[in-house]
């Protein structure tokens, strides 16, 4: 029993008024199409099929090989739209789901639901509806007083009357592939000039088919993005459904709509989020750590215990027990080990810092590889570029290197030695040795 998955995306989202078609408009961080798919995956491991139209090529360069493409070369209508799809499925499943693009909040559970009502479902097809009195432009469930499905009427062609039903049609649907294929060509024209998906229901009934329904409870999971507002309210619905199953599992946010925790994010156990932290991309934090406020951590790793105030970090990684800023700057291949502190206003890209050092104010550390407790004094530059080249800086455990100091790399502090404030450090500084001045010299042997 094989289900195919159709998704709709070829529209134009007018309403967006962007050169960026609908579908790519993107939501905590992935493309709006992204959760429609994430969605039918939940219910088939066959790849879905992305009905594509306005903005093809921007679709396909930005998803790649993940879906089977179709195009729908004229937007003539839901219907039409489907249909496209048949050449690439025929023959190859026994049901059809199709959902629409643009209703990223809609569940994979849903859909499995959706999917599982209409294996029951002797007749051809099952839909999902909702009762809701707030979405008025949603196509109407129409029932006779058995409380059979008999059509939908869309909200521009409804009566008075019809417009005044509270059942709508949410646009997710579970069809026998076969009767799919074969009733999509008997599409009458709407008057609006399109071919409905939606007048399948009425042309089942026709034939004497029982149409089923599914109903959904949760308004938020219906909630499509037609308009900027809509694409920001979908944004805080997600951001509420992400922040809610974090807090259900044992993580605090002091203001849970002002924390921006991407779906692709992994949090631990106690850790405290305050407002207007930004947690993006591969993220993984540990547990019992604080983190922000005014926080953006990016594709970080990060351990138990640590707090980083007010900072960027991107591509780093901390052991336990980091604590940093406020105002630091973590780039790529920055990698803190335990007990590591860094105050204000410091940089390090690409370099180790190792177990218990510190870099307490305005420093910048760049491809280097600092040993453990060392002291890194105020206003510390590795001068890793000469312009042509980046070089490595090397600095043993233990070390104290005085305020002002300039590493000018390739450059190796030996364990334990010391530089003096203002140094300009150009040759190796032996282990247990004291440099001072410009050009650095070495004038004191401790051992
Ligand atoms: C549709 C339903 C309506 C339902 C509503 C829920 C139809 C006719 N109506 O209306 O009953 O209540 O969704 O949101 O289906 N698309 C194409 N090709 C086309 C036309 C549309 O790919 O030729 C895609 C769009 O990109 C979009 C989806 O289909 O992702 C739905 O189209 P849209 O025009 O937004 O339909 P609604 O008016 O919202
Ligand atoms: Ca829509």
């Amino acid at each position: 029993m094989k289900i195919a998955s159709v998704i709709l995306a070829a529209g134009q989202g007018t309403r967006l008024k962007s050169r960026l078609p609908k579908v790519l408009h993107r939501l905590a961080g992935q493309p709006l199409v992204h959760y429609a798919l994430e969605a039918a995956r939940a219910v088939t491991e066959e790849p879905p099929v992305l009905v594509v139209g306005h903005g093809a090529e921007a679709v396909r360069a930005t998803l790649g090989d993940q879906v089977r493409y179709v195009t729908q070369a004229e937007q003539l209508g839901t219907g039409h739209a489907v249909q496209q799809a048949e050449a690439v499925l025929k023959a190859q499943s026994d049901y059809v789901l199709v959902t629409y693009g643009d209703m990223p909040l809609l569940r994979g559970e849903t859909l499995r639901a959706l999917a599982e009502t209409q294996l029951q479902n002797a007749g051809p097809l099952t839909l999902l509806t909702i009762v809701s009195l707030r979405l008025r432009d949603f196509g109407r469930v129409l029932r006779d007083e058995s409380g059979s499905v008999r059509g939908i009427v869309e909200n521009a062609q409804a009566t008075p009357e019809q417009k005044r039903i509270a059942e709508v049609n949410v646009g997710a649907y579970c069809f026998r592939a076969g009767w799919l294929w074969a009733t999509l060509p008997k599409l009458p024209l709407s008057p609006k000039g399109e071919y409905y998906l939606t007048d399948v229901v009425g042309l089942a009934v026709a034939e004497g088919g029982h149409v089923a329904t599914m109903a959904l409870e949760d308004e938020a999971e219906v909630l499509g993005v037609n308009t900027r507002a809509q694409l920001a309210d979908a944004e805080a619905a997600l951001r509420r459904r992400v922040n809610e199953r974090w807090m259900d599992f044992g993580v605090t946010f002091v203001d849970p709509a002002t924390a921006y925790v991407e779906p692709t994010v992994q949090l631990g156990r106690d850790t405290i989020i305050l407002p207007n932290t930004h947690l993006q991309g591969s993220s993984i934090v540990g547990e019992e750590c604080v983190l922000g406020p005014n926080t953006i951590i990016r594709d970080t790793t990060i351990g138990n215990s640590c707090h980083v105030e007010c900072s960027v970090l991107e591509g780093a990684v901390l052991a336990d027990e980091v604590t940093m800023g406020p105002f630091v700057h973590l780039r790529p291949g920055a990698r803190l080990e335990n007990g590591v502190r860094l105050g204000n206003f410091g940089e390090v890209k690409n370099s180790t810092l190792g177990p218990g050092t510190h870099m307490g104010h305005f420093s910048y550390v760049g491809d280097s590889t600092i040993g453990e407790h060392v002291n890194i004094g105020a206003g510390t530059i590795t001068c890793n570029y000469d312009g042509a080249k980046k070089h490595r800086t090397v600095i043993g455990d233990n070390a104290f290197i005085g305020s002002d100091t300039l590493l000018v790399a390739p450059v190796t502090i030996g364990e334990n030695a010391r530089t003096g404030a203002g140094a300009v450090v150009t040759k190796n500084v032996p282990p247990n040795s004291l440099a001072v001045g410009v050009p650095a010299r070495v004038i004191r042997k401790f051992k």
